[in-house]
C-alpha cells in the first residue's frame, strides 16, 4: 500500500504550474542586473557622462574615482554609463575592463586578467612570469589590438592599498599611458571605504582622485522609488501589496540606505510567498523575510569570526546550555575559555585582555549582550547573555569541524563551589 502522504512531485509540479503567480522577471531582483534607469543617481551618472564623454570623439577621459557605502549604486552607474556609452560609438568602441580587486586581487593576476580579456586567446599562466615581462606584453598588446580607448575599472580599489605590492600596480595603472602610442587608457576606481583616500599613494591619488564622485547613502523615500520601479518589472501586477514597499525601504534605510539590501529583502519575501503558493507579497513575508536574512547574516558572521572569537563564543554557549540559570561574568567565560583551548587543537591561550576585547566585539555585532554592573565588594563586574537563540549557535558550531567535539563538554568550572557560591551571591545582588 501506498502511503498517502507520500510526496507526489508530479502533482507538486502541476499544482505548483497552476498556481498563482508571483514573479515576472524574478531576475530583475538579482544584484548583477542593470536596470533602464536608475532612479537618485542622476548628479552621478551625469557627472560620469561628462568626464568619459570625449571618447565619442578619441579623445582619453581623466582617471576617476567613485565612492560611497556599500549597495548605494557605484558598480550600476558605471556599468550603466558603460553600456550607454557604447550604444552611442559607431567605431572605435571603447574597451570596458572590469576588475573586481577582491577576487583578481595581486598585481601579476591583474595584469595578466588585463592582458587575457584583450588577447582572448594568448592567455598568461596564472603565475610564473616576470611582472616587467607581463607588462611589456600588455603595453605591446593594448597598442595592437585596442587603438582607442580602453577603460579599467578597478571595483573594490581598496583592497589594493592595504599592500604595497598593490599600491604599485595602481601607481603603474594609472601612468600606463605614459608608454602607449595607439591605445589609451583610463581608470576608474570604484570603493566603498570612505578613508580609503587617505591610504593612497600621493603619487597614485594625483592621477587617479583628480575627479572623484561621491555616492551618499539612499534615504527611505530615494529607496521606495527604486524599489517601485525594481517590483514593476519583477512582480506581476497586483501581487505586492501597498505597504509592502514602503515598510522595506523603511528598513533598509534603517540599515544605513544599502540599495542592495532593501531588494533582497523584497526578493526574499517573494520567494517566501512564492514557496506558500501565496496570491500576493503582505507585510508579513517581509517580517519573515527580515527575520531569515538577519538569521543569515548571523551565520556568515559567526562562520567569519577568528578562532580565537568562535572559542570565547563558545565558552558562553556552553555556559547558555548546561546552566541556563548562570549568571555569566567575564571571568567565567576566561575560565572556561582555558579550558577549551586545552580541548581545541591548533588554539593558543591568550590573555584575559585580549579575550575581553573579543567579548566587545561580539557585543558590538548583537550576538552578546552585555551589562557591566558595581558589585560592592567583587568590584565592576561584566554580566554577558547570548543574544542569538541558542539552538541556532548550536547549528552553526555543528558544522564547524573543530567544534563539533566540544559541544556536548561540560565545564569543570561551572561545578566548582567557589564559583557556584559567587553566582548565588550575584543572582541576589542583581
Ligand atoms: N539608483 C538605483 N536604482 C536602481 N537600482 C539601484 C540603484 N542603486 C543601486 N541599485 C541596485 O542596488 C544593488 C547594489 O548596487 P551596486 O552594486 O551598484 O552598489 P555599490 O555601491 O557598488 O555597492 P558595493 O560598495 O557594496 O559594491 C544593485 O542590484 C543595483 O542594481
Ligand atoms: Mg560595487
Amino acid at each position: 500500500m501506498k502511503n498517502p502522504k507520500e510526496f507526489n512531485i508530479d502533482k507538486f509540479y502541476e499544482k505548483y504550474r497552476s498556481g498563482p503567480k508571483i514573479f515576472k522577471k524574478r531576475d530583475a531582483l538579482e544584484p548583477s542586473f542593470i536596470p533602464d534607469e536608475l532612479p537618485h543617481r542622476d548628479a552621478q551618472i551625469q557627472k560620469v557622462a561628462e568626464l568619459t564623454a570625449c571618447t565619442l570623439l578619441g579623445d582619453t577621459p581623466p582617471s576617476l574615482l567613485c565612492y560611497g557605502p556599500t549597495g548605494t549604486g557605484k558598480t550600476a552607474t558605471i556599468r550603466y554609463v558603460s553600456q550607454k556609452l557604447e550604444q552611442q560609438c559607431t567605431e572605435d568602441k571603447p574597451w570596458w575592463i572590469y576588475i573586481n580587486c577582491s577576487v583578481v586581487s595581486t598585481p601579476y593576476r591583474i595584469l595578466a586578467h588585463i592582458y587575457n580579456r584583450i588577447s582572448g586567446s594568448e592567455k598568461i599562466p596564472p603565475t610564473g612570469l616576470p611582472k616587467d615581462i607581463i607588462f611589456k606584453k600588455l603595453l605591446g598588446i593594448l597598442d595592437q589590438k585596442v587603438q582607442s580607448i580602453c577603460f579599467l575599472v578597478l571595483d573594490e580599489i581598496d583592497m589594493l592599498t592595504e599592500k604595497k605590492k598593490g599600491t604599485e600596480i595602481l601607481y603603474d595603472l594609472t601612468r600606463l599611458n605614459e608608454n602607449l602610442d595607439y591605445c589609451k587608457t583610463s581608470v576608474i576606481g570604484i570603493s566603498n571605504k570612505l578613508k580609503f583616500k587617505d591610504y593612497l599613494d600621493p603619487r597614485v591619488l594625483s592621477s587617479l582622485g583628480q575627479e572623484h564622485i561621491v555616492y551618499p547613502s539612499y534615504n527611505a523615500d530615494e529607496l521606495r522609488d527604486i524599489l517601485n520601479e525594481r517590483a514593476k518589472i519583477a512582480f506581476h501586477e497586483g501581487v505586492i501589496k501597498d505597504d509592502v514597499i514602503p515598510l522595506c525601504a523603511a528598513l533598509a534605510a534603517k540599515e544605513h540606505g544599502d540599495a542592495r539590501k532593501a531588494l533582497q529583502l523584497l526578493r526574499k519575501a517573494g520567494e517566501l510567498a512564492a514557496r506558500a503558493q501565496n496570491k500576493s507579497v503582505t507585510h508579513k513575508h517581509i517580517d519573515d523575510a527580515q527575520n531569515d536574512l538577519e538569521e543569515d547574516h548571523i551565520v556568515e558572521y559567526i562562520k567569519g569570526l577568528p578562532l580565537q572569537a568562535q572559542v570565547v563564543l563558545t565558552a558562553i554557549f556552553l555556559i547558555s546550555k548546561f546552566s541556563p540559570d548562570h549568571i555569566i561574568t567575564s571571568g567565567d567565560i576566561y575560565g572556561i575559555y582555558s579550558e577549551l583551548t586545552q580541548k581545541i587543537p591548533g588554539v593558543r591561550r591568550l590573555t584575559e585582555r585580549r579575550i575581553s576585547d573579543y567579548i566587545n566585539e561580539l557585543d558590538l555585532a548583537g550576538i552578546i549582550l552585555t551589562n557591566l554592573k558595581s558589585m560592592g565588594h567583587y568590584g565592576r563586574t561584566k554580566f554577558i547573555k547570548l543574544d542569538i537563540d541558542l539552538e541556532l549557535l548550536e547549528n552553526i558550531f555543528m558544522e564547524i569541524d573543530k567544534f563539533q567535539n566540544v559541544l556536548n563538554y561540560k565545564p569543570v568550572l561551572l561545578q566548582l563551589d567557589k564559583v557556584k557560591i559567587k553566582n548565588n551571591i550575584f543572582k541576589k545582588l542583581i
